[in-house]
């Protein structure tokens, strides 16, 4: 893990994990400045996610995501907050891991079933007939990638506020402010 004073934090973890209300509480408290890199994308692109999915594919959504990665990594002493699939791309994971500190957020496929069901703007999600068995499946896949993270911490049954409160004792401990 990377301690400098310019380390980032950067918060990875399957939809629904709280990623980006945690990272909103977590750069206040830290005074950092959020790069939320699904908001980036759709900044830059200038149209949702899910119509970059719809109109050009995943696989692009990936390229653009990639580029996007690199922008915010490249910064400092900022707070990350990256899509779920963002970690499978083993150049997306170094590129975040060497720019600081990595942190998994994670919960059951249950906590996030109830987190993500009635959620519009996921298109991994959209449309499955057994959302929890598609849930299940991805996170199976993706669980060995967010176990590279430099800290995991569990979300399931906690407010976003007391995640935040976890994360940044963790990171004061690793000299991380
Ligand atoms: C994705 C997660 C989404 C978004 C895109 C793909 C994924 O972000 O990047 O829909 O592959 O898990 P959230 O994790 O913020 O929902």
């Amino acid at each position: 893990m990377s301690t400098p004073p310019s380390a980032n934090v950067v918060l990875v973890g399957f939809m629904g994990t709280g990623k980006s209300s945690v990272g909103r509480i977590l750069s206040r408290k830290m005074r950092r400045r959020l790069i939320d890199v699904d908001d980036l994308i759709e900044r830059t692109q200038g149209r949702k996610i899910s119509e970059i999915f719809a109109v050009d594919g995943e696989a692009r959504f990936r390229e653009i995501e990639r580029q996007a990665i690199r922008t915010a990594a490249a910064e400092h002493r900022v707070v990350i907050t990256t899509g779920g699939g963002a970690v499978i791309d083993p150049g997306n994971l170094s590129a975040l891991r060497s720019s600081g500190c990595v942190v998994s957020l994670q919960a059951t496929p249950e906590t996030i079933y109830e987190r993500v069901r009635s959620s519009k703007h996921r298109p991994l999600l959209a449309n499955k007939p057994d959302l929890l068995d598609e849930v299940r499946r991805l996170l199976r896949l993706r669980a060995p990638y967010y176990e590279q993270a430099d800290l995991k911490v569990s979300t399931d049954a906690r407010a976003p506020i007391e995640v935040a409160r976890e994360i940044k004792t963790l990171l004061d401990r690793a000299g991380i402010r």
